[in-house]
C-alpha cells in the first residue's frame, strides 16, 4: 500500500467507503483512538513495527462539481487519487491543479501535505476541507486558513494526539478562465521549448506568456502535459522503481548562513564566483534581517558528493538525487533509513548543514 513498495505488516486494516456513515461508527467502535490513516501511500516510510496498530484507509472516490459567482467549486473525497482528478479538470478546461499533474498520493494526503511542484501548491486551489475528530465525535469544516499551510506542513503534523483530525474531502476553487501559473523557470524553458520559441530569449517567461495567449494553443492540458513529461525525465516511474518522492525537504535559510555556505562552495568549487543552487523567498530589495532562501536539497546532496551512494537495496535515484529508491525492488526499511542517515551525515560534513526528511517515518 505504499509507493516505496516495502515489506511491512500492520495489526489491522479497515477500509471505509462513506465517511458519513462509517466513521462515527468506527467511533463509537473505538477504532478512531489511535489509528493512523493511510491514503495513496506516497510519503510514508514504515520504519518500525506496526504490528500491533490499526490503519484506515478511506476508498471513496467522489467528485462533485458546482458553479460559483467566482467560478468552479470541486468537492473531492478523501480517497480521490490526485492525478485522477488533476486530469480530469484539465479535461474539462478548468484551471488550478494542472501543474500539480503526476503528483502521486490521494486527496487526503495532498491536504495534509500541502503537496507542491512546478511552482504550485496544493494550498493554492483549497477553499476547505471537512474533517472528522474523535474529540468530539463530530465533522469539523476548516477554512483553508485554518489550515496553516506551510512548505509541505499544515495543522494536521502539529495536532496533539488527542486532538487528530480525519480529513473526509476538500473543496477546492479552480477557474474556467486561463489563470497559469509560470512561478518554476524550468516549466518556462519547457513551454517554450514546446512552442518553438529560440532558446536564449531575455525575458522568456513574458516570451512564453505572450506566444501562449497569442497561439490559441492555451490550455490546462498543454500544461499537464508538459509538466507530466519533466516529472518523468527526472523522477523514477513508481511501477519500475519504488519511492516516495522527494525524501528531504529543500532547506530553507537566512543570510548569514547562506553567505557561509557560499563561502564554503567556493572553497570546494575552487571557484570565486561559483554560486549556489536557492530560490529567494523574499521580494527584492528586501532587509538583510527578513531575508530568506531556500536551498535546493538537490544540488546539496549532488555536491556533496552523495551520488551513488547505496545501502542495501536502496539507492539514490540518479537524475534527481533527492529521491531514495528501493532499486534492488527488495530493499527494506532499513536500508533507506541507513542511506538517509548517511546522506545526511555527508551533506551536513561537507555543507554544515542538517537536511530533514519529508518523508513521514511510522
Ligand atoms: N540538482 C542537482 N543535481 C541533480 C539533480 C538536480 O544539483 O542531479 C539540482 C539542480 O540545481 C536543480 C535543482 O536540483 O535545478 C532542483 O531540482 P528540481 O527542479 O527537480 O526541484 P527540487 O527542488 O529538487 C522540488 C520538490 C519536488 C517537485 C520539484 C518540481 C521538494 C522537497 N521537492 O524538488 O517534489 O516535484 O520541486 O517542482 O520540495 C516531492 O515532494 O515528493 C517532490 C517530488
Amino acid at each position: 500500500m505504499t509507493t516505496f513498495g516495502l515489506p511491512a505488516e500492520c495489526g489491522r486494516l479497515v477500509e471505509y467507503d462513506d465517511y458519513l456513515a462509517d466513521l462515527p461508527e468506527l467511533d463509537r467502535e473505538g477504532l478512531l483512538a489511535d489509528a493512523f490513516v493511510i491514503g495513496g501511500g506516497s510519503n510514508l516510510l514504515f520504519a518500525s513495527d506496526v504490528s500491533a496498530r490499526t490503519f484506515l484507509h478511506p476508498v471513496q472516490s467522489r467528485v462533485e462539481e458546482r458553479k460559483t459567482n467566482a467560478g468552479i467549486e470541486v468537492t473531492a473525497t478523501a480517497g480521490v487519487c490526485l492525478d485522477d482528478l488533476c486530469s480530469r479538470l484539465a479535461s474539462r478546461n478548468l484551471w488550478g491543479t494542472e501543474n500539480l499533474s503526476g503528483i502521486p498520493g490521494h486527496i487526503g494526503g495532498a491536504a495534509v501535505q500541502n503537496v507542491g511542484a512546478y511552482g504550485a501548491e496544493f494550498k493554492d486551489v483549497v477553499v476547505s476541507l471537512e474533517c472528522y475528530s474523535p474529540a468530539i465525535h463530530d465533522f469539523v469544516t476548516l477554512r483553508k486558513e485554518e489550515c496553516r499551510y506551510g512548505y509541505r506542513d499544515s495543522i494536521f503534523k502539529h495536532l496533539p494526539p488527542g486532538e487528530r483530525l480525519i480529513v473526509c474531502s476538500a473543496t477546492l476553487h479552480l477557474s474556467e478562465e486561463p489563470i497559469f501559473n509560470l512561478r518554476y523557470q524550468g516549466l518556462v524553458g519547457a513551454l517554450g521549448s514546446r512552442l518553438g520559441l529560440p532558446e536564449n530569449l531575455r525575458d522568456k517567461e513574458e516570451a512564453v506568456r505572450k506566444a501562449l495567449l497569442d497561439n490559441g494553443a492555451l490550455s490546462p492540458l498543454l500544461f499537464r502535459e508538459t509538466v507530466t513529461a519533466m516529472r518523468d525525465s527526472k523522477l523514477p516511474d513508481p511501477a519500475h522503481a519504488g519511492s516516495a518522492g522527494s525524501f528531504f525537504k529543500n532547506p530553507v535559510i537566512g543570510p548569514d548562513e547562506f553567505d557561509r555556505i557560499t563561502e564554503r562552495w567556493r572553497e570546494i568549487a575552487g571557484d570565486p564566483q561559483a554560486r549556489v543552487a536557492m530560490h529567494p523567498l523574499h521580494p527584492e530589495p528586501c532587509p538583510r534581517t527578513e531575508q530568506r532562501f531556500k536551498l535546493s536539497a538537490a544540488w546539496l546532496i549532488d555536491k556533496a558528493g552523495c551520488k551513488g551512494m547505496t545501502s542495501g537495496g536502496a539507492a539514490l535515484w540518479p537524475q534527481q538525487p533527492l529521491v531514495l529508491v528501493n532499486a534492488s525492488g527488495t530493499a527494506t526499511a532499513a536500508d533507506v533509513v541507513t542511506l538517509e542517515r548517511a546522506v545526511i551525515a555527508r551533506v551536513r560534513d561537507v555543507f554544515g548543514i542538517t537536511l530533514s526528511p519529508e518523508v513521514i517515518h511510522i
